[in-house]
Protein backbone atom coordinates (compact mmCIF):
# COMPACT_ATOMS: atom_id res chain seq x y z
CA UNK A 1 0.00 0.00 0.00
CA UNK A 2 3.02 2.65 0.48
CA UNK A 3 3.42 2.02 -3.37
CA UNK A 4 6.91 2.01 -3.11
CA UNK A 5 7.74 4.75 -1.01
CA UNK A 6 9.66 3.70 2.52
CA UNK A 7 7.00 5.21 4.80
CA UNK A 8 2.98 5.80 4.62
CA UNK A 9 4.85 9.30 6.04
CA UNK A 10 6.77 9.70 2.78
CA UNK A 11 3.85 8.75 0.30
CA UNK A 12 1.29 11.21 2.12
CA UNK A 13 3.57 14.10 2.24
CA UNK A 14 4.46 13.38 -1.64
CA UNK A 15 0.32 13.30 -1.41
CA UNK A 16 0.34 16.91 -0.36
CA UNK A 17 -0.40 18.09 -3.31
CA UNK A 18 -3.25 15.97 -4.29
CA UNK A 19 -4.89 16.60 -1.24
CA UNK A 20 -5.07 20.31 -2.04
CA UNK A 21 -6.34 19.75 -5.57
CA UNK A 22 -9.08 16.98 -4.49
CA UNK A 23 -10.75 19.23 -1.33
CA UNK A 24 -10.75 22.20 -3.80
CA UNK A 25 -12.79 20.08 -6.52
CA UNK A 26 -16.35 20.33 -7.32
CA UNK A 27 -15.90 23.68 -4.48
CA UNK A 28 -14.60 26.29 -7.17
CA UNK A 29 -16.93 27.63 -10.22
CA UNK A 30 -15.76 30.47 -12.36
CA UNK A 31 -13.78 32.29 -9.93
CA UNK A 32 -16.42 31.77 -7.25
CA UNK A 33 -16.15 29.28 -3.97
CA UNK A 34 -19.82 27.83 -3.63
CA UNK A 35 -19.73 24.77 -1.06
CA UNK A 36 -22.52 22.42 -2.40
CA UNK A 37 -22.83 20.73 1.55
CA UNK A 38 -22.79 24.69 2.49
CA UNK A 39 -26.24 25.51 0.48
CA UNK A 40 -28.90 26.68 2.74
CA UNK A 41 -26.97 28.25 5.31
CA UNK A 42 -26.44 31.01 4.41
CA UNK A 43 -28.77 32.32 7.07
CA UNK A 44 -26.90 30.54 9.63
CA UNK A 45 -23.75 32.32 8.21
CA UNK A 46 -25.26 36.29 8.13
CA UNK A 47 -26.71 35.58 11.70
CA UNK A 48 -23.06 34.76 13.35
CA UNK A 49 -20.97 37.21 15.06
CA UNK A 50 -17.99 34.89 16.26
CA UNK A 51 -16.01 31.61 15.39
CA UNK A 52 -14.87 29.34 17.77
CA UNK A 53 -12.22 26.89 16.05
CA UNK A 54 -11.58 23.15 18.17
CA UNK A 55 -9.70 20.83 18.11
CA UNK A 56 -6.39 19.04 18.64
CA UNK A 57 -3.21 19.09 17.65
CA UNK A 58 -2.34 19.48 14.10
CA UNK A 59 -5.61 20.28 13.51
CA UNK A 60 -5.31 23.15 16.21
CA UNK A 61 -2.55 24.35 13.92
CA UNK A 62 -4.67 24.57 10.58
CA UNK A 63 -7.44 26.21 12.65
CA UNK A 64 -4.41 29.10 14.13
CA UNK A 65 -3.97 29.52 10.47
CA UNK A 66 -7.25 29.78 9.34
CA UNK A 67 -8.16 32.40 11.65
CA UNK A 68 -6.30 35.22 9.78
CA UNK A 69 -8.20 34.13 6.65
CA UNK A 70 -11.89 33.66 8.25
CA UNK A 71 -10.57 37.74 9.93
CA UNK A 72 -9.22 39.19 6.73
CA UNK A 73 -11.96 37.90 4.36
CA UNK A 74 -15.24 36.81 6.19
CA UNK A 75 -14.73 39.93 8.66
CA UNK A 76 -15.51 37.87 11.89
CA UNK A 77 -14.15 37.32 15.15
CA UNK A 78 -12.34 34.04 15.37
CA UNK A 79 -11.11 32.30 18.15
CA UNK A 80 -9.18 28.86 18.34
CA UNK A 81 -9.35 26.84 21.32
CA UNK A 82 -7.76 23.12 22.17
CA UNK A 83 -10.65 21.38 22.74
CA UNK A 84 -10.31 20.02 25.95
CA UNK A 85 -9.44 23.44 27.22
CA UNK A 86 -12.56 24.90 26.01
CA UNK A 87 -14.92 22.39 27.13
CA UNK A 88 -13.47 22.39 31.12
CA UNK A 89 -14.13 26.02 30.85
CA UNK A 90 -17.51 28.40 30.91
CA UNK A 91 -16.74 29.88 27.42
CA UNK A 92 -19.29 32.54 26.36
CA UNK A 93 -21.17 30.70 23.52
CA UNK A 94 -24.79 31.02 22.42
CA UNK A 95 -26.56 31.19 19.16
CA UNK A 96 -25.00 33.13 17.58
CA UNK A 97 -21.37 31.15 17.63
CA UNK A 98 -20.73 28.82 14.98
CA UNK A 99 -18.16 26.22 16.45
CA UNK A 100 -16.16 24.70 13.87
CA UNK A 101 -14.10 21.87 14.49
CA UNK A 102 -11.59 20.12 12.87
CA UNK A 103 -10.24 16.47 13.28
CA UNK A 104 -8.57 14.16 10.23
CA UNK A 105 -10.12 11.25 11.93
CA UNK A 106 -13.83 12.41 12.61
CA UNK A 107 -13.13 10.40 15.87
CA UNK A 108 -11.02 12.36 18.43
CA UNK A 109 -12.63 11.91 22.12
CA UNK A 110 -11.89 15.73 22.81
CA UNK A 111 -13.32 17.27 19.88
CA UNK A 112 -16.45 15.05 19.80
CA UNK A 113 -16.82 15.97 23.40
CA UNK A 114 -16.59 19.49 22.91
CA UNK A 115 -18.66 19.47 20.12
CA UNK A 116 -21.31 17.93 21.83
CA UNK A 117 -21.25 21.04 24.80
CA UNK A 118 -20.86 23.79 22.37
CA UNK A 119 -24.17 22.31 21.12
CA UNK A 120 -25.81 21.99 24.52
CA UNK A 121 -24.69 25.50 24.50
CA UNK A 122 -26.73 26.60 21.57
CA UNK A 123 -23.82 27.00 19.45
CA UNK A 124 -24.22 26.14 15.87
CA UNK A 125 -21.63 23.45 14.53
CA UNK A 126 -19.71 23.03 11.72
CA UNK A 127 -17.26 19.88 11.27
CA UNK A 128 -14.07 19.99 8.70
CA UNK A 129 -13.11 16.00 8.56
CA UNK A 130 -11.12 13.67 6.57
CA UNK A 131 -13.05 10.61 7.26
CA UNK A 132 -17.14 9.89 5.72
CA UNK A 133 -19.47 9.76 8.31
CA UNK A 134 -17.35 9.71 11.31
CA UNK A 135 -18.80 10.35 14.77
CA UNK A 136 -17.95 14.40 15.00
CA UNK A 137 -19.51 15.41 11.49
CA UNK A 138 -22.68 13.46 12.35
CA UNK A 139 -22.80 15.25 15.65
CA UNK A 140 -22.53 18.33 13.78
CA UNK A 141 -25.14 20.58 12.01
CA UNK A 142 -22.83 20.58 8.51
CA UNK A 143 -19.46 19.46 7.15
CA UNK A 144 -17.19 20.13 4.86
CA UNK A 145 -14.95 17.06 4.21
CA UNK A 146 -11.09 17.57 3.38
CA UNK A 147 -10.38 15.51 0.26
CA UNK A 148 -6.47 14.04 1.42
CA UNK A 149 -7.61 10.43 1.39
CA UNK A 150 -7.29 7.81 3.90
CA UNK A 151 -3.49 9.35 6.30
CA UNK A 152 -2.13 6.31 7.85
CA UNK A 153 1.05 7.50 9.33
CA UNK A 154 0.13 8.84 13.14
CA UNK A 155 1.63 12.33 12.52
CA UNK A 156 -0.53 14.28 9.99
CA UNK A 157 0.53 15.89 6.86
CA UNK A 158 -1.81 15.97 4.07
CA UNK A 159 -5.09 15.72 6.31
CA UNK A 160 -3.02 19.24 7.43
CA UNK A 161 -2.56 21.18 4.31
CA UNK A 162 -6.06 20.04 3.28
CA UNK A 163 -7.40 21.44 6.37
CA UNK A 164 -6.16 24.78 5.77
CA UNK A 165 -7.20 24.77 1.64
CA UNK A 166 -10.92 23.62 3.78
CA UNK A 167 -10.61 26.38 6.07
CA UNK A 168 -9.83 29.08 3.43
CA UNK A 169 -12.64 27.85 1.04
CA UNK A 170 -15.00 28.39 3.58
CA UNK A 171 -13.90 31.57 4.96
CA UNK A 172 -14.46 32.95 1.00
CA UNK A 173 -17.40 31.19 1.01
CA UNK A 174 -18.92 33.22 3.77
CA UNK A 175 -17.12 36.36 2.72
CA UNK A 176 -19.34 35.78 -0.22
CA UNK A 177 -22.66 35.45 1.71
CA UNK A 178 -21.47 38.47 3.72
CA UNK A 179 -20.52 40.46 0.77
CA UNK A 180 -17.01 41.37 2.61
CA UNK A 181 -15.29 40.64 -0.30
CA UNK A 182 -15.57 41.34 -4.21
CA UNK A 183 -16.42 38.76 -6.48
CA UNK A 184 -12.90 39.99 -8.17
CA UNK A 185 -11.22 39.50 -5.12
CA UNK A 186 -12.45 36.55 -4.44
CA UNK A 187 -11.43 35.03 -7.52
CA UNK A 188 -7.70 36.80 -7.04
CA UNK A 189 -7.61 34.44 -3.51
CA UNK A 190 -8.88 31.51 -5.53
CA UNK A 191 -6.70 31.38 -8.53
CA UNK A 192 -4.00 31.57 -6.02
CA UNK A 193 -5.40 28.38 -3.91
CA UNK A 194 -5.44 26.54 -7.44
CA UNK A 195 -1.93 27.15 -8.13
CA UNK A 196 -0.85 25.95 -4.61
CA UNK A 197 -0.57 21.86 -5.58
CA UNK A 198 1.66 22.76 -8.37
CA UNK A 199 4.09 24.90 -6.15
CA UNK A 200 3.77 22.33 -3.41
CA UNK A 201 5.01 20.04 -6.45
CA UNK A 202 8.04 22.41 -6.90
CA UNK A 203 9.63 22.23 -3.35
CA UNK A 204 9.25 18.12 -3.16
CA UNK A 205 11.18 17.69 -6.59
CA UNK A 206 13.51 21.27 -5.57
CA UNK A 207 14.43 21.07 -1.84
CA UNK A 208 13.89 17.63 -0.72
CA UNK A 209 17.26 16.00 -1.47
CA UNK A 210 18.72 18.78 0.22
CA UNK A 211 16.21 19.06 3.67
CA UNK A 212 17.07 14.84 3.94
CA UNK A 213 20.93 15.56 4.03
CA UNK A 214 20.23 18.75 6.25
CA UNK A 215 18.54 16.36 8.67
CA UNK A 216 21.07 13.77 8.40
CA UNK A 217 23.65 16.43 9.56
CA UNK A 218 21.79 17.34 12.39
CA UNK A 219 20.47 13.46 13.56
CA UNK A 220 22.46 14.41 17.10
CA UNK A 221 20.58 17.46 17.80
CA UNK A 222 18.84 17.71 20.48
CA UNK A 223 16.56 21.03 20.53
CA UNK A 224 15.23 22.95 17.68
CA UNK A 225 13.23 26.01 17.68
CA UNK A 226 11.02 27.49 15.22
CA UNK A 227 9.87 30.69 15.10
CA UNK A 228 7.58 32.52 12.44
CA UNK A 229 5.50 35.73 12.78
CA UNK A 230 1.57 36.30 11.37
CA UNK A 231 0.50 33.08 9.29
CA UNK A 232 4.56 31.63 10.17
CA UNK A 233 3.37 31.42 13.46
CA UNK A 234 1.04 28.48 13.56
CA UNK A 235 3.69 26.97 11.13
CA UNK A 236 6.44 27.14 13.65
CA UNK A 237 4.41 25.65 15.48
CA UNK A 238 3.17 22.88 13.06
CA UNK A 239 6.97 22.55 12.77
CA UNK A 240 8.03 21.76 16.54
CA UNK A 241 5.39 19.80 17.16
CA UNK A 242 6.16 17.29 14.07
CA UNK A 243 9.64 16.99 15.30
CA UNK A 244 8.73 16.07 18.83
CA UNK A 245 6.10 13.57 17.53
CA UNK A 246 8.44 11.71 15.05
CA UNK A 247 12.20 12.46 16.28
CA UNK A 248 11.42 12.93 19.79
CA UNK A 249 13.71 15.66 19.96
CA UNK A 250 12.87 18.85 22.31
CA UNK A 251 11.49 21.55 19.86
CA UNK A 252 9.46 24.68 20.58
CA UNK A 253 7.60 26.94 17.96
CA UNK A 254 8.04 31.00 19.13
CA UNK A 255 5.75 33.85 17.55
CA UNK A 256 9.00 35.59 16.08
CA UNK A 257 7.93 38.83 18.22
CA UNK A 258 7.96 37.19 20.93
CA UNK A 259 11.63 35.96 21.38
CA UNK A 260 13.11 39.45 22.96
CA UNK A 261 10.41 38.53 25.49
CA UNK A 262 12.07 35.36 26.84
CA UNK A 263 13.27 32.69 24.76
CA UNK A 264 16.21 34.53 23.45
CA UNK A 265 17.38 33.45 26.87
CA UNK A 266 17.89 29.39 24.71
CA UNK A 267 19.71 31.11 21.98
CA UNK A 268 23.52 29.52 22.61
CA UNK A 269 25.98 28.71 19.98
CA UNK A 270 25.48 26.21 17.67
CA UNK A 271 21.28 26.18 18.54
CA UNK A 272 19.48 25.05 15.49
CA UNK A 273 16.50 27.65 14.46
CA UNK A 274 14.46 27.43 12.05
CA UNK A 275 13.19 30.87 10.52
CA UNK A 276 9.63 31.35 8.45
CA UNK A 277 10.22 34.36 6.09
CA UNK A 278 7.32 36.44 5.32
CA UNK A 279 7.24 37.78 1.40
CA UNK A 280 8.62 41.60 1.58
CA UNK A 281 6.68 41.76 -1.43
CA UNK A 282 3.78 41.65 0.68
CA UNK A 283 5.00 43.75 3.85
CA UNK A 284 8.44 45.47 3.92
CA UNK A 285 8.24 45.88 7.40
CA UNK A 286 6.65 42.07 8.65
CA UNK A 287 9.84 41.06 6.04
CA UNK A 288 12.35 43.58 7.67
CA UNK A 289 11.54 42.58 11.50
CA UNK A 290 11.91 38.99 10.41
CA UNK A 291 15.03 39.36 8.40
CA UNK A 292 16.30 41.54 12.22
CA UNK A 293 15.19 38.83 14.02
CA UNK A 294 17.52 36.59 12.23
CA UNK A 295 20.68 38.67 12.69
CA UNK A 296 20.11 38.96 16.52
CA UNK A 297 19.55 35.11 16.87
CA UNK A 298 22.53 34.81 14.58
CA UNK A 299 24.70 37.15 16.68
CA UNK A 300 24.02 34.71 19.52
CA UNK A 301 25.27 32.05 17.80
CA UNK A 302 22.06 30.36 16.62
CA UNK A 303 22.62 28.09 13.43
CA UNK A 304 19.82 29.89 10.95
CA UNK A 305 17.51 27.69 8.15
CA UNK A 306 15.76 30.30 6.53
CA UNK A 307 12.45 29.02 4.45
CA UNK A 308 11.83 31.99 2.43
CA UNK A 309 10.50 33.00 -0.61
CA UNK A 310 12.35 32.72 -4.18
CA UNK A 311 14.48 35.67 -4.87
CA UNK A 312 14.66 37.13 -1.22
CA UNK A 313 17.86 38.02 -1.56
CA UNK A 314 18.16 39.91 2.00
CA UNK A 315 18.14 36.54 3.68
CA UNK A 316 21.31 35.20 1.77
CA UNK A 317 23.84 37.27 4.16
CA UNK A 318 22.16 36.35 7.27
CA UNK A 319 20.89 32.52 7.38
CA UNK A 320 23.20 29.67 7.44
CA UNK A 321 21.09 27.58 5.26
CA UNK A 322 18.57 29.02 3.20
CA UNK A 323 15.50 26.51 2.17
CA UNK A 324 13.05 28.02 -1.06
CA UNK A 325 9.47 28.34 -1.54
CA UNK A 326 7.61 29.39 -4.92
CA UNK A 327 6.30 33.22 -4.80
CA UNK A 328 2.39 32.59 -3.68
CA UNK A 329 -0.17 35.52 -1.91
CA UNK A 330 0.58 35.78 1.95
CA UNK A 331 -2.28 33.93 3.21
CA UNK A 332 -0.90 31.15 0.97
CA UNK A 333 2.25 31.16 2.28
CA UNK A 334 2.04 28.86 4.93
CA UNK A 335 0.70 26.11 2.86
CA UNK A 336 4.04 26.40 1.29
CA UNK A 337 6.29 26.66 4.12
CA UNK A 338 4.56 23.55 6.14
CA UNK A 339 6.30 21.33 3.71
CA UNK A 340 9.84 21.62 4.68
CA UNK A 341 8.74 21.37 7.94
CA UNK A 342 6.93 17.86 7.41
CA UNK A 343 10.20 16.71 5.25
CA UNK A 344 12.64 17.61 8.02
CA UNK A 345 10.83 16.47 10.90
CA UNK A 346 10.54 12.95 8.68
CA UNK A 347 14.30 13.15 7.08
CA UNK A 348 15.59 13.76 10.90
CA UNK A 349 13.22 10.88 12.25
CA UNK A 350 14.56 8.73 9.03
CA UNK A 351 18.21 8.95 10.11
CA UNK A 352 17.69 8.67 13.52
CA UNK A 353 16.51 5.05 12.44
CA UNK A 354 12.51 5.99 14.65
CA UNK A 355 9.53 4.23 12.66
CA UNK A 356 8.29 7.43 11.20
CA UNK A 357 4.97 6.00 10.98
CA UNK A 358 4.30 5.25 14.18
CA UNK A 359 5.95 6.67 16.92
CA UNK A 360 6.12 5.54 20.61
CA UNK A 361 3.19 6.57 22.62
CA UNK A 362 1.13 7.40 19.96
CA UNK A 363 -1.87 7.05 18.22
CA UNK A 364 -3.33 8.17 15.28
CA UNK A 365 -7.14 8.79 16.80
CA UNK A 366 -7.47 9.26 20.44
CA UNK A 367 -10.70 7.89 21.14
CA UNK A 368 -10.23 8.65 25.35
CA UNK A 369 -10.32 11.81 27.20
C1 LIG B 1 -3.27 13.16 17.83
C2 LIG B 1 -2.47 12.76 16.62
O1 LIG B 1 -3.40 12.16 18.74
O2 LIG B 1 -4.52 13.66 17.38
C3 LIG B 1 -2.19 14.06 15.88
O3 LIG B 1 -1.26 12.15 17.01
C4 LIG B 1 -3.49 14.71 15.47
O4 LIG B 1 -1.42 13.79 14.70
C5 LIG B 1 -4.44 14.86 16.66
O5 LIG B 1 -3.23 15.98 14.94
C6 LIG B 1 -5.85 15.24 16.23
O6 LIG B 1 -6.42 14.17 15.50
P1 LIG B 1 -7.66 14.39 14.58
O7 LIG B 1 -8.01 13.05 14.01
O8 LIG B 1 -8.77 14.91 15.47
O9 LIG B 1 -7.31 15.39 13.55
Amino acid sequence: EKGGWPSFMSKEVSEEPEAIANTLRGRINNGAVEIPELDGLDGLFEGISRIVVIACGTAAYAGQVGKYAIEQWARIPVDVELAHEFRYRDPVIGPDTLVVSISQSGETMDTLMAVKFARERGARTLSICNTQGATIPRESDAVVYTHAGPEVAVASTKAFVAQIAALYLLALHVARVRGTMSAEAIAEQVDELEAVPTKIQRILDTESARITELAHWMADTRSVLFLGRHVGFPIALEGALKLKEISYIHAEGFAAGELKHGPIALIEPGQPVFVIVPSPRASALLHSKVVSTIEEIRARGARVIAIAEEGDAAVLPTADEVLRIPLAAPLIEPLLAVVPLHLFAMGLATAKGLDVDQPRNLAKSVTVE
